[in-house]
């Protein structure tokens, strides 16, 4: 059986933690597909395509990884892809409530679809696109929190406004 699994996110912007997630799955599964989703009734930080570019030169060493972006409901995704699983990262605290939410959700929407969860690594328990997007718009040092690539995209981004 070719075991593959969605990632999915917002990734606005993807980070350090969310590499840890993708590179651990990509050992568990044949084929990952990072997704990342559209939500049109949010303005985001970084357009869905800087999101996308960002997360392709992020995992362009995982040969078993590729990046698309989807819109709707994320089981239906993951039914178009043929995909049987869905990957979630759990940090120490806060996500577990919205997390099991979704996942119980997502289960009643298409029972065939399981949700399992990654505990990310104790160093990037703190790490959330919030806390970057939060220190790039105050003019702090965000490169600890990214790959270089989306550092870059990010300077770009701000720059440019
Ligand atoms: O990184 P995020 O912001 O927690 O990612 C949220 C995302 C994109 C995975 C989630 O909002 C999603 O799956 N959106 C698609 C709509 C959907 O299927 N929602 C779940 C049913 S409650």
């Amino acid at each position: 059986m070719h075991r593959k699994a969605i990632y999915p996110g917002s990734f606005d912007p993807p980070t350090l933690g969310h590499l840890d997630v993708v590179e651990r799955a990509a050992k568990i599964f044949d084929e990952v597909i990072v997704a990342v989703g559209i939500n049109s009734a949010k303005v985001p930080f970084l357009p869905v395509e800087d999101r996308v570019q960002g997360l392709q030169a992020m995992v362009s060493h995982l040969p078993n990884v590729s990046v698309m972006s989807f819109s709707g409901l994320l089981v239906d995704f993951a039914t178009s892809q043929s995909a049987q699983v869905l990957v979630r990262g759990l940090r120490l605290t806060g996500d577990f409530d919205y997390e099991f939410q979704t996942a119980l959700a997502n289960r009643r929407l298409n029972p065939a679809i399981e949700t399992i969860f990654l505990m990310t690594k104790w160093e990037h328990s703190y790490l959330s696109s919030s806390v970057v997007r939060e220190v790039a718009s105050l003019g702090g040092d965000y490169s600890g929190f990214v790959v270089p690539a989306v550092a870059e995209i990010i300077r770009n981004r701000i720059t440019s406004r």
